[in-house]
């Protein structure tokens, strides 16, 4: 098997790392835009309410509410086939319970993806990427609510209808699946996904663990209603998930590393066999934790099966029985690879373990996946000649990329695409900066805020151009 023709080549961005315009087209508060930037070692702050001496970055992102047709152009040039965007709930029901949705937020994703249309991208949508508004949170105590479920149906739905026979692939949640009772979180972590600190979350076991099956009872939900609205509609979920390691081999360690990375597949689990699993439940009753599964929710597992996984992937980490800080992922300060280099935020830099990783998803469930997300966080200097020589960009998308081929084409993975993260630089999840750019396109914006926001083609610009227009055939 060869990569496709059609191999959806492109890339993905989420509204609230880059559009800004936080008080433009009626939308309201979310989550995010009461996060501060962070630096190294110091993690990104979260507010109850906005302070006039901090910074949020998502107010102004890299300005894509008013750019977009600009940075669409420069995506086209770059041979572009796919576009995965995410929607800001807060801009279509900026409180997220009102009854009727927000025109003005609707034209602009329209908007939006008549451009793509324009030039023959494809748009992928989704419908959660750490956006909610504040509202439900501080009003229905998020996700942990149930009706949190029916503003988020209505969200969707109102969406599918907007887009009706312009978008066709769906993705309903971005990387639900770090929400984990057994697993210790930063504050940051709980908060990306629901808008709730880990620290101040009360009852954190039985909390996480309803939150955790709330998203995905919504997200078979959701693919239910999608599929009524539009038969054509191909709905996933995107899963960011690390293959686990053990330290050696060790029986204990390789034990944990399994148990470890297990713990990420439960979600997808539920989204693809039709029912929750039940090791999930037996393992919940072990913790005292309270869960219990209606027939209306076990029909909803039943319907609301994917029709493709999305996978984020950047990185892996290792694990070890004893001595380990419960299994601590390297990911985030944890045990190193020996064998790996990291970036200079520490993600270890595995190539082959993207090939393995589409190997054991794809036997898992057989569904077709699409890598959603990929790509290496780095500092860019412009050089004297005023240009961005981002070699060691482009080693680390060839690298993925020769990887991804070999999966296809040697373990007859069904790929259907490639979405490199950030395209365009953009604002970080987990720390703020702008410093950490992910971009073939350079966005002229410090940490501070200050630029002219001007984009600049990178190197890597030209290298992913040639790359999409030789469907990767002389990479090896
Ligand atoms: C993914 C998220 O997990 O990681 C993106 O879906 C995020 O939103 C990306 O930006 C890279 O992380 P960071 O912190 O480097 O922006």
């Amino acid at each position: 098997m060869k990569l496709d023709d059609n191999f959806l080549w492109g890339g993905s961005i989420a509204a609230h790392q880059c559009e800004g315009a936080f008080q433009e087209g009626g939308k309201g508060i979310g989550i995010m835009d009461l996060v501060t930037v962070g630096a190294y070692g110091k993690p990104r702050e979260i507010h109850q309410h906005m302070q006039e001496n901090s910074r949020y970055p998502s107010h102004q992102g890299i300005d894509f509410y008013h750019r977009f047709k600009e940075d669409i152009a420069l995506f086209a040039e770059m041979g572009f086939k796919a576009l995965r965007i995410s929607i800001d709930w807060s801009r279509i029901y900026p409180m997220g319970d009102e009854a009727e949705p927000n025109q003005e937020g609707l034209d602009f994703y329209t908007a939006v993806v008549d451009e793509l249309l324009t030039y023959g991208i494809e748009p992928i949508v989704t419908l959660y990427h750490f956006e909610m508004p504040i509202h439900l949170v501080t009003k229905y105590g998020s996700w942990k609510n149930r009706k949190v479920v029916d503003f988020y149906l209505k969200f969707c739905e109102t969406m599918f209808q907007a887009l009706k026979g312009k978008v066709k692939y769906w993705v309903t949640f971005n990387e639900m699946n770090h929400i984990d009772p057994q697993t210790e979180a930063s504050d940051i972590f709980t908060y990306i996904i629901a808008g709730l600190k880990y620290s101040e979350i009360e009852d954190k076991k039985q909390t996480l663990a309803v939150i955790g099956y709330n998203m995905t009872v919504a997200s078979c939900l959701a693919v239910e209603v999608a599929h009524q609205v539009d038969p054509n509609n191909l709905v996933g979920c995107v899963f960011g998930i690390e293959p686990v390691y053990p330290v050696d081999c060790n029986p204990e360690n390789v034990l944990r590393a399994f148990q470890q990375m297990d713990r990420d597949f439960y979600q997808i689990d539920a989204m693809c066999n039709g029912e929750f699993p039940k090791y999930k439940l037996q393992e919940y009753q072990v913790m005292g934790i309270d869960l219990t599964i209606d027939e209306a929710d076990q029909a909803a597992f039943r319907n609301g099966k994917l029709d493709f996984i999305g996978m984020n992937y950047y990185a892996s980490s290792v694990a070890e029985y004893e001595g380990a800080e419960d299994g601590a992922s390297a990911l985030f300060g944890g045990l190193q690879n020996p064998f790996l280099k990291t970036s200079k935020w520490g993600w270890t830099i595995d190539p082959i373990g993207l090939r393995y990783l589409l190997n054991y998803t794809y036997r898992k469930y057989g569904l077709p996946i699409i890598i959603t997300e990929n790509g290496l966080g780095a500092v860019d200097e412009i050089g004297q000649d005023g240009q961005i020589h981002d070699d060691y960009r482009i080693d680390y998308l060839k690298d993925h990329i020769i990887e991804l081929k070999k999966a296809v084409e040697i373990d007859q993975v069904d790929c259907f695409g490639y979405l490199s993260w950030g395209p365009i630089d953009l604002v970080s999840a987990t720390t703020g900066q702008m410093s950490k750019r992910y971009g073939f396109i350079h966005v002229d914006l410090d940490d501070e805020g200050k630029g002219t926001l001007d984009r600049k083609r990178k190197d890597s610009f030209n290298w992913y151009q040639q790359t999409i227009n030789e469907n990767a055939e002389k990479l090896v």
